[in-house]
């Protein structure tokens, strides 16, 4: 029997071993330090454990009784911090097997009946994921709300839209910002149908085959919150595909906050001075007085690595591992609670950061119609007028390198010298040169108008207000 003293290991196998493991060994092997933070899904997961067994007649009516209070007992401790790991734990299923020895002597050794630390341990992630992947969720829809807000407030604010970071057309930057709701509103989507699939409880295929016991393993996963149980035992204990498919979905909501990131930087520079960040979300330079700098922008960026490093972390441990479980799984837990903690540092720190930045709405509406960005609209009108669309291209080619040569924007232009460049270029073609009408005519669905803007934005709200209720239930 293993021993049961504070500082020396508890050995779930010390049966079949004349000798103890060597201090290397236990040093490589121990997960504790990372994997503490399952015990209260290990616990949820036992007391169901503990309830099946009484029901298949192998615990009486006073045993678990005696279990469940002293599982309970240890789930206070361990909030309380009254109950830790200890050096000799190896993992969370150790420490908390330690403790409940403590509570309940011997019988808490009736609980390993019919159970595998691989079933638990891929039950304990699973639960873990699902609970923080609405916590994620709730978060990103604090951002969304964030984005949506200021979207609010730009409604009318004209700004060049960047293709290759030039200016291309003029845009709504309400426009702009909601696109970035839009990606976040596809992770929030990701994550809820990533949960369809994480849904699915391991607990009852033991170490691989399935258990000899009368267990109900759908009854277990209905209690523990799953729509059904492993369908197949050894899939069950080998499948970290819920931790690979969450990993990914963290890089790339990672990815749209470094891309959020990088525009911020870009609109905060001097160069673009289109948004002042909060002071309480800038940071200063220990040398430079005059400087404010957009940090929690650049840690969104630079936190994407980190997650799709993850990523390709994880798929690496599990490519070409054979069934069932292996101990490499083990590397499972790092990179995903890594994305989390990430994500639920970040996520908030942006929400923060966007519904606070001003923005220099007159400053960004002048620079919309800079860099010719009326261009296409000139073009489009002498399409309207019959001219094929090959020929308009040219014709305002020709006048955009006039102006450059000139030191002179498109509408600035004399009736003599537009007919010199282009006998299609009438004085009326103006008409088309100004943002407002731009932004008016792109009224096609999903196009840059106010209206279509507006409607964008009622549909974002109500999809936002979804999000957050299905997280919060
Ligand atoms: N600490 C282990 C892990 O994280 C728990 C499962 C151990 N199973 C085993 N057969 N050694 O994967």
């Amino acid at each position: 029997m293993a021993e049961n003293e504070a500082g020396s290991a508890i050995r779930l196998w010390g049966g079949r071993f004349e000798s103890g493991p060597a201090e290397a060994l236990a040093r490589l092997s121990v997960s504790v330090q990372f994997d503490w933070r399952l015990a209260p899904y290990d616990l949820l997961a036992s007391a169901a454990h503990a309830r099946v067994l009484h029901k298949a007649g192998l615990l009486n009516d006073m045993e678990v009784a005696r279990l469940l209070a002293a599982i309970d007992d240890l789930g206070q401790a361990c909030r309380s911090g009254g109950f830790r790991p200890t050096a000799g734990d190896e993992d969370v299923h150790t420490a908390l097997e330690r403790g409940l020895l403590e509570r309940a002597g011997s019988l808490g050794g009736k609980l390993r009946a019919g159970r595998s630390r691989n079933d638990q341990i891929a039950t304990d992630l699973r639960l873990y994921l699902r609970g923080h992947a609405r916590l994620i969720i709730l978060r990103l829809a604090e951002l969304e709300t964030a984005l949506t807000g200021q979207a609010e407030r730009h409604l009318t604010t004209p700004v060049p839209g960047l293709t290759h970071l030039q200016h291309a057309q003029p845009v709504l930057f309400a426009h702009q910002l909601l696109a970035h709701v839009q990606a976040f509103a596809r992770d929030v989507g990701r994550l809820r149908d990533w949960d369809k699939r994480a849904a699915v409880s391991p607990l009852g295929a033991g170490a691989l085959a399935g258990s000899s016991l009368p267990l109900e393993p759908e009854t277990v996963a209905a209690e523990l919150g799953f729509d059904s149980a492993a369908p197949n035992s050894m899939d069950a204990v080998s499948d970290r595909d819920f931790a690979a498919e969450f990993c990914f979905t963290a890089a790339l909501l990672g990815v749209h906050l470094s891309r959020l990131g990088e525009e911020v930087v870009l609109w905060s520079s001097h160069e673009f001075g289109w948004a002042e960040i909060d002071d309480a979300y800038a940071t200063g330079s220990s040398i430079m007085p005059q400087k404010k700098n957009p940090d929690v922008a650049e840690l969104a960026r630079g936190k994407a690595g980190r997650l799709i490093g993850g990523l390709t972390g994880l798929l690496t441990t599990l490519k070409g591992l054979p069934l069932t479980y292996n101990r490499d799984l083990q590397e499972d837990k790092e990179p995903v609670f890594d994305a989390v903690d990430t994500l639920l540092l970040v996520l908030p720190a942006m929400a923060g950061l966007i519904s606070t930045i001003r923005f220099n709405s007159e400053r960004m509406a002048r620079s919309a119609a800079a860099g010719y960005s009326l261009a296409t609209d000139l073009a489009e009108l002498l399409v309207r007028r019959g001219v094929p669309f090959r020929e308009a291209h040219e014709v305002v080619g020709h006048l955009v390198v006039w102006c450059q040569v000139h030191e002179r924007e498109l509408d600035e232009v004399s009736d003599e010298d537009l007919a010199r460049v282009s006998p299609h270029l009438t004085p009326d073609v103006r008409e088309v040169l100004t943002v407002q009408g731009a932004l008016a005519a792109r009224n096609t669905f999903g196009g840059t108008s106010p209206a279509r803007v507006a409607e964008q934005l009622a549909a974002v709200r109500a999809a936002v207000d979804e999000h957050a209720a299905w997280a919060a239930d």
